[in-house]
């Protein structure tokens, strides 16, 4: 069975470059959907599994895709299908995105319920909210999304939670809407401005996309565009904690410093060097590292996706160290892979008490959702021994070759594939 073996202890030297963002790539290359005329060439999006899936969907509609490495040139003039129905739709969170955007552009669609990691309950009301403000109506039954409108009228939205996908996904409907949308309380992540300048070079009108009210001037129709995908906030926190947890120096390039600032904050708390550069940052751990809190929240705060990574990394600071998860009810299943290896963990409801220890010791772990497979990657180049990470398709489905990345720094991470 695949898995990646990883032999623990050497320290990481070296630079590395990120990749475009999965949660942006995975909302903009459905958006494109939404070009009627011309095609859109979009660059910088990531070699992973979940974007591999949103290709082969996006195909099953009648999208014609071209890839040249990490460029992909859409052609959606011939969409034949508004039935998103595949497999490949249940095993993936961001194929919601496929409502709003058939919903702008067709009027209707029938979209199986999203899958991805199993972190708690993930309703999608908020989109449905948005959507039936827009004036559509909405049923779910069987598995599947069934949505149409005569037509889509901009109105004033509310959102109930702060919402990344609801945020995105009403966005990209309102873009063709007619009239005046105003969204409230939205989400402000890196992502979800990166998607509204997407559509605005696509012809929309979307401004405040960042703060929390983003204003939306449907526009009849989008077209065709080049963009490229901003960085991925995530992959970036990810390096830089493992190259603070291993010691060394690593200069994480391609990155946007001021994305990372919660991170930075955090790791300079804990005793490790970090200095920002224009599109760098460079990562430098000798001493000891000190506990410390860590919330997570909504952009600007900490980010509920690096939170596993980071729990790794105070498992082996001196003292006790406090997680509070106030995103997802149930994203601790790291915790019990991290104990197998010699973590001092205890978990109450969305808090984690973690109890600094001396070491890792090597021993066979599963990565039991994305992130957390990434916290097994760096608690396994720390260990002592060899470490073997199991269920590694989840770590595919949002890194790219994490096992190059960290070979060339120096990280003794090989994947082995039977
Ligand atoms: N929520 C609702 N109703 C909704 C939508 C969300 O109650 O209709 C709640 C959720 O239950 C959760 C909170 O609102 O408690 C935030 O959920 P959000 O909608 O922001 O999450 P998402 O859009 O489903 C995206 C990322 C996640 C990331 C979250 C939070 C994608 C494809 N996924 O999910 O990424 O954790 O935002 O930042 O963009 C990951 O990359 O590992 C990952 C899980």
């Amino acid at each position: 069975m695949e898995r990646l073996l990883v032999k623990g202890g050497n320290k990481l030297f070296g630079s590395v470059e990120i990749t475009g963002a999965k949660n942006a790539a995975v909302a903009i290359l459905p958006a494109a959907i939404l070009a009627s005329e011309g095609v859109c060439v979009i660059d910088n999006i990531p070699d992973i599994e979940d974007v591999q899936c949103m290709e082969k969907i996006m195909r099953s509609l009648g999208c014609e895709i071209q890839r040249n490495k990490n460029e992909f040139v859409i052609d959606s003039k011939s969409i034949s299908s508004t039935d998103a129905m595949i497999e490949e739709v249940k095993n993936m969170r961001a194929s919601y995105y496929l409502i709003g955007a058939l919903l702008g552009r067709f009027k209707k669609a029938r979209v199986a319920l999203p899958g991805g990691c199993h972190i708690g309950v993930r309703p999608i009301d908020q989109h449905i909210k948005g959507f039936e403000a827009l004036g559509a109506t909405v049923e779910i039954n069987h598995g599947s999304v069934s949505i149409q409108a005569e037509k889509l009228v901009g109105t004033n939205i509310f959102f109930d939670v702060v919402s990344v996908g609801a945020t995105i996904n009403v966005m990209i409907a309102a873009a063709v809407a007619e009239g005046t949308t105003i969204l409230e309380n939205v989400a402000r992540e890196p992502h979800v401005v990166d998607v509204a300048n997407f559509l605005n070079t696509m012809g929309a009108n979307i401004k405040g996309a960042g703060t929390d009210v983003i204003i939306i001037k449907g526009v009849p129709t989008l077209k065709g565009c080049n963009y490229s995908v901003i960085p991925d906030q995530i992959e970036a926190a990810t390096f830089m904690i493992a190259s603070a947890a291993c010691g060394g120096e690593v200069t994480i390039k391609n990155v946007i410093p001021k994305h990372l600032e919660s991170i930075t904050a955090k790791l300079v708390e804990m005793g490790v060097e970090v200095e920002e550069g224009d599109d760098s940052v460079t990562v430098k751990r000798e001493g000891n590292l000190r506990g410390t809190n860590v919330k997570t929240s909504p952009y600007p705060g900490f980010p509920t996706d690096v939170q596993q990574p980071m729990t790794v990394l105070m498992c082996l600071a001196e003292g006790r160290s406090l997680v509070n998860e106030s995103i997802w009810e149930s994203r601790f299943k790291h915790v019990d892979e991290l104990k197998k290896l010699g973590a001092n963990i205890k978990v109450d409801g969305r808090s984690a008490i973690i109890e600094g220890v001396k070491e890792f010791t090597g021993t066979v772990v599963k990565a039991t959702d994305l992130r957390a497979g990434a916290a097994m990657v760096i608690a396994g180049l720390v260990a002592k021994g060899e470490t073997e990470i199991y269920s590694i398709e989840h770590i595919d489905r949002g890194y790219p070759h994490i096992e190059d990345k960290f070979r060339s720094l120096g990280g003794d991470v090989t994947r082995i594939y039977k």
